[in-house]
């Protein structure tokens, strides 16, 4: 039987007392997976993890997916993608540095996003860089009625190219064209649990589909205002040995900026559904 420990009134729950490995009995993996689902974010603290083994157990949940800045994917793992400001001889080892990240779900530009998310941390900085996950769950279900009737059943734009020109390195053409702007359902049903779950995000979400952009702005604005509120957020301050597993759609997250004179490194893996587990078109 799993120990838990909520993180936050709505969702997150560090996990005590385990240790990550591919060879975890079947039995205890199952109760992680269904804790995943039900609390949306597992923290696992005091971790010891090569790359071997954050592709042995994340490749437990599903395929895993190599992610379009082959720049910041690890020399040995192309599974593993490296963040990091760590430069080399000049070179940076990984991506998005030490900025501000704005909120976003990891992968929303893609047709088939991501849904899982596990990142490791290996360094990090004396202060700054922590990282905030908002449960959109929990904000869908508090969402005014108002504002549930006028996204029923719509679609929105997600695009890679809007998060890249506000937060990130701006987007080469080869990555453009292996991003274009794609459209998911504005609400995503958890395929264990059944609840919805907003699924737009301020970095990547620019238009709702059949809307014209004012009334798309408004509407967009308001959703990210509301689901924003410190009762659906979960501050994380991270530690070394962090490993942390998020469904990466039903909940966004942000990263605080921090100074460039620190080091800090985390690896990630980014989890592809299986088919009935994917974000429906
Ligand atoms: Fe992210």
């Amino acid at each position: 039987m799993l120990q838990c420990r909520p993180l936050n009134h709505t969702f997150g729950a560090e996990i005590l007392d385990i240790q990550l490995s591919a060879d975890m009995d079947d039995a205890t993996f199952n109760e992680v997976r269904q804790s995943w689902a039900d609390h949306e974010l597992l923290l696992f603290r005091g971790q010891d993890l090569s790359e071997d083994d954050l592709i042995a157990f994340s490749g437990r949940f599903g395929k895993l997916e190599n992610h379009v800045r082959q720049e910041w994917l690890s020399h040995d793992h192309p599974e593993v993608l490296v963040l990091s400001n760590i430069k080399v001889d000049g070179k940076s080892i990984g991506g998005l540095a030490n900025s501000e990240i704005n909120w976003h779900y990891d992968q929303i530009y893609l047709p088939r996003p991501a849904v899982g998310s596990l990142l490791f941390s290996v360094a990090i900085p004396l202060e700054g860089g922590a990282t905030y996950f908002a449960d959109m769950c929990g904000a869908y279900d508090a969402l005014p009625s108002h504002l549930k009737s006028k996204i029923e059943g719509r679609q929105a734009v997600q695009s890679y190219d809007n998060f890249n020109t506000g937060h990130s390195i701006k987007t080469k053409d080869a990555i453009k064209k292996k991003t274009p702007d794609v459209t998911h359902p504005i609400v995503r049903v958890h395929p264990i649990t059944g609840r919805p779950a907003l699924y737009v995000c301020p970095g990547m979400t620019t238009l709702i589909v059949g809307l014209d952009e004012d009334e798309s702005r408004v509407i967009l604005d308001e959703l990210f205002t509301f689901s924003t509120q410190p009762e659906f957020i979960y501050r994380h301050d991270w530690q070394i040995g962090d490993a942390i597993l998020w469904d990466n759609a039903c909940t966004m997250h942000r990263r605080d900026g921090f100074d460039d004179k620190y080091d800090r490194l985390m690896k990630r893996t980014t989890i592809l559904p299986h088919e009935h587990l994917a974000v429906p078109v």
